[in-house]
């Protein structure tokens, strides 16, 4: 076989062969096949598209070139739940602990990574002790015991996922729907799950802007998995203003603590029953959504949600009295309020702005050398649709740094008032099955 050849039927908007896709990707990983014929080839991708068995093969592919985990001495079902990004989404801190609860596995294999707050397992360093240094048999242990456990990610999980991303990266190939749906659920079966519930994030502050193209790529994904033995599922939901009001570390898992306790956000609240009904129902837990989504509602009034995540925090090093005390987690020095300069409705919230806001106090990573400051980060006051007087506070900045001017012009800049009322936007669009 001849990649060149390859190239040129892709480019010719032919249909790659299961062996075709094997030898591509296989080479790819090797180093046998140079950067700039596979920059050809998801050129060509990108403008002729590929067949759903192409975008099966080619996940299952990226599968095969790296570490496989293994989580079959795991009782039940294993769901993973992942979403496709967004501002100040806690979603993962909640739904570990409460799926949990009602008797779900939740096997979570989780990143630092780049953005705008640190990844779940930074988060989850505001608690002091906290760790996710384990081994896999005490990962495995823990998870049969609490149905909850947290492992930092495996170093050789899809290379070839890892080298095709950094090159499309740099060859303007990222936005090509098969090439992004089979990134994505490489991952995610690579990291063992039988089964799968995506968080498709729409709007500002999204990856997908669009309810079309959003669509689109969840589609693309639960068909993947689907087509290679994973039940999945999709939900569409709104990353046009953050989620929740926390942006940041510690405050994110102070919302989390609220939230299990039934004291949460609305749209964080609901967007986790949503999805944790799904999760639920997909693992063999409930005869209907609707009883799976009874059986969360229950467990957050009784007490067991919030339990689960004092057991998780505990069983992994963590202080688990942060639960009822959430400020012995690291605090930030001064907090400052954003006064509202006028009177109106609040009509935007730009998710990215308000995070780059965020990352700018310290919350996040601009590189991946950069310390996280776990202590700071925004919380919103107002989401969109809320009434507001001139001076009432839109949100609250907590900072280790005095001089915030830098930080208040921008988030002046991205969150706008309107004389007239305005909605608030819907949650959750779409469900997609198939
Ligand atoms: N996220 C991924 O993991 N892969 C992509 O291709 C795009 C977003
Ligand atoms: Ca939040």
């Amino acid at each position: 076989m001849r990649m060149v050849d390859l190239i040129e039927k892709k480019r010719d908007g032919k249909e790659l062969t299961t062996e075709e896709i094997e030898f591509i990707i296989n080479g790819y990983t090797d180093g046998s096949i140079p950067d700039y014929q596979v920059s050809a080839l998801t050129m060509a991708i990108y403008y002729k598209g590929m067949t759903e068995r192409e975008r099966a093969d080619l996940t299952m592919s990226m599968v095969k070139s790296g570490d496989q985990i293994d989580l079959s001495k795991i009782e039940g079902v294993k769901v993973d739940k992942h979403s496709t990004g967004g501002v100040g989404d806690t979603t993962t801190l909640v739904l570990g602990p409460l799926v949990a609860a009602v008797g779900v596995p939740v096997a979570k294999m989780s990143g630092r990574g780049l953005g705008h707050t640190g990844g779940t397992i930074d988060k989850l360093e505001a608690v002091s002790g906290f760790h996710v240094e384990i081994d896999n048999e005490e990962f495995i242990q823990l998870v049969n015991k609490n149905k909850v456990a947290i492992i930092g990610q495996s170093g050789n999980l899809t290379p070839a996922d890892k080298k095709l991303y950094a090159l499309r990266d740099v060859t303007a190939t990222v936005d090509s729907i098969p090439l992004i749906a089979s990134s994505i659920m490489s991952k995610k079966i690579a990291a063992g799950a039988d089964a799968i519930v995506l968080d498709v994030k729409t709007g500002a502050g999204a990856f997908m802007k669009t309810l079309d193209d959003s669509r689109e790529l969840a589609q693309a994904m639960v068909r993947i998995g689907n087509n290679v033995g994973r039940q999945t599922m999709a939900v569409i939901s709104d990353m046009s203003q953050p989620l929740g009001y926390a942006i940041g570390n510690a405050l994110e898992v102070k919302e989390a603590i609220d939230t299990l306790r039934g004291e949460g956000p609305e749209d964080l609240t609901e967007l986790c029953l949503t999805l944790g009904s799904h999760m639920v129902y997909l693992a063999g837990k409930a005869g209907s959504h609707q009883e799976a989504r009874e059986l969360l509602e229950t467990a957050i009034k009784d007490g067991s949600a919030l339990e689960s995540f004092r057991v998780f925090l505990s069983s992994q090093g963590g202080n688990a009295s942060v639960v009822d005390d959430p400020a012995k987690m690291p605090q930030a020095k001064y907090t400052f309020e954003l006064e509202a300069k006028e009177d109106g409705y609040v009509s935007e919230i730009i998710a990215d702005e308000v995070g780059t806001a965020a990352m700018l106090l310290g919350a996040g990573r601009a590189t991946k050398d950069s310390v996280i400051d776990l202590a700071v980060g925004l919380v919103l006051k107002k989401k969109i649709g809320d009434k507001v007087s001139k001076g009432d506070s839109l949100l609250t900045i907590y900072s280790n740094f005095e001089d915030v001017s830098a930080v208040k012009e921008k988030l002046y800049k991205s969150i706008k008032l309107s004389s007239n009322h305005v909605d608030a936007p819907v949650l959750v669009h779409e469900e997609i099955t198939k």
